[in-house]
């Protein structure tokens, strides 16, 4: 089936040669950072590989649906484990929709063209692709799925307070390295409790890369139609204005951390959204009353008047009056 086009599929191998180009001995992936950042933690090279359609059937025991553990606006996710390593995988099925097919592509070769360069233990790693049969990314499986999973599953235990602290800072951290870090500037335009996930240990990765684009350096900002991301999220100037840049994402994450403060959702069956909820709760001073019922006193006065200020300083209004994510990240 031809199902992706020949430029796309060029451009999709010239990426994957580049990354093993800069390979080198002497080149590191973090030669280019940006002056004045100093990232301590430790990072692996990018590496990812094309998979056959066989291996990937196999893996995920012909994508049956006791495996399929995710689905999103384009793309269904199944959990499978690689037969020559034993590996845990998970592959994401990008579907078909007709008209919307080029978009899906598109989509695609964004998600392998960023989240295969990048390379942060708060950032998914990929694995590779497989372009037979249809569009596939192979990613590691993220054994404790999605934080709104886990935040808004009421047949779970309630995630503890201490978690949802490390939550928040991993996540700025993985959110920092994308938008200063990198090789290139990231805006990812759709950060979100579905799209962070997490490892065995609780740490959470930064998922889906579909929306996101890279911002070429000497530009400020960039303006993109259609507006695309999710409801609740999005920062005034984007949906008025199209407009994006890392404050785009830095609204989103205080969306994000009031998601994980009070386990509510950012919109919920009224149509209220939780940012215009919290502002009204933090600027009568109750901070306290943010906090998900669930956890009842079981949570640490000081963290949360951290992350309740970092919030309410993320999703100001004025883009320029929101910090950047290294103000947010310790
Ligand atoms: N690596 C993974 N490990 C475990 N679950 C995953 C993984 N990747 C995605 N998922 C699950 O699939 C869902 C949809 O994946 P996502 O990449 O966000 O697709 P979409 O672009 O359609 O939103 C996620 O919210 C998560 O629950
Ligand atoms: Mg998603």
């Amino acid at each position: 089936m031809k199902y992706i086009r020949s430029n796309s599929l060029k451009r999709l191998f010239s990426f994957k040669r580049r990354s093993f180009d800069s390979d080198s001995e002497n080149s590191t992936p973090h030669a280019k950072c940006v002056e004045g950042f100093q990232e301590t933690e430790k990072f692996q090279r990018p590496k990812w590989k094309c998979f056959s359609f066989e291996e990937i059937y196999e893996a995920t025991n012909g994508f049956s649906s006791e495996n399929l553990v995710g689905r999103g606006g384009f793309a269904e996710v199944y959990k499978g484990v690689l037969g020559k390593t034993g590996q845990k995988i998970a592959v994401k099925r990008i579907t078909r929709g007709g008209r919307e097919d080029e978009r899906r592509e598109k989509e695609f070769l964004m998600e392998i063209g960023t989240i295969g360069h990048v390379s942060h233990p708060n950032v998914l790693s990929l694995l590779g692709c497989c372009i037979d049969n249809g569009l596939y990314l192979v990613f590691i499986f993220s054994s404790r799925g999605s934080v709104a999973s886990l935040l808004h599953d009421l047949n779970q235990a309630p995630l503890e307070w201490e978690t949802r602290y490390q939550i928040a800072i991993g996540t700025a951290k993985g959110l920092h390295y994308l938008h200063k870090g990198c090789q290139r500037r990231i805006i990812h335009r759709d950060i979100k409790s579905s799209n962070v996930l997490l490892t065995q240990d609780f740490q959470p990765q930064i998922s889906d890369f579909g929306l996101a684009k890279w911002l070429p350096s000497q530009w400020s900002h960039h303006s993109i139609a259609p507006i695309e991301g999710t409801f609740g999220h999005l920062a005034p100037e984007y949906y008025t204005h199209g407009i994006v840049d890392e404050k785009t994402d830095v609204f989103a994450f205080g969306v994000f951390l009031l998601e994980l403060i009070s386990g509510k959702k950012p919109v919920d069956a009224s149509h209220q959204s939780l940012h215009s909820w919290a502002k009204t709760i933090i600027k009568e001073g109750e901070i306290e009353r943010l906090v998900d019922p669930r956890i009842e006193e079981d949570f640490d006065i000081k963290q949360l008047h951290r992350i309740a200020f970092a919030a309410s300083l993320c999703i100001r209004s004025s883009s320029p009056c929101r910090p950047s994510m290294i103000e947010n990240r310790y």
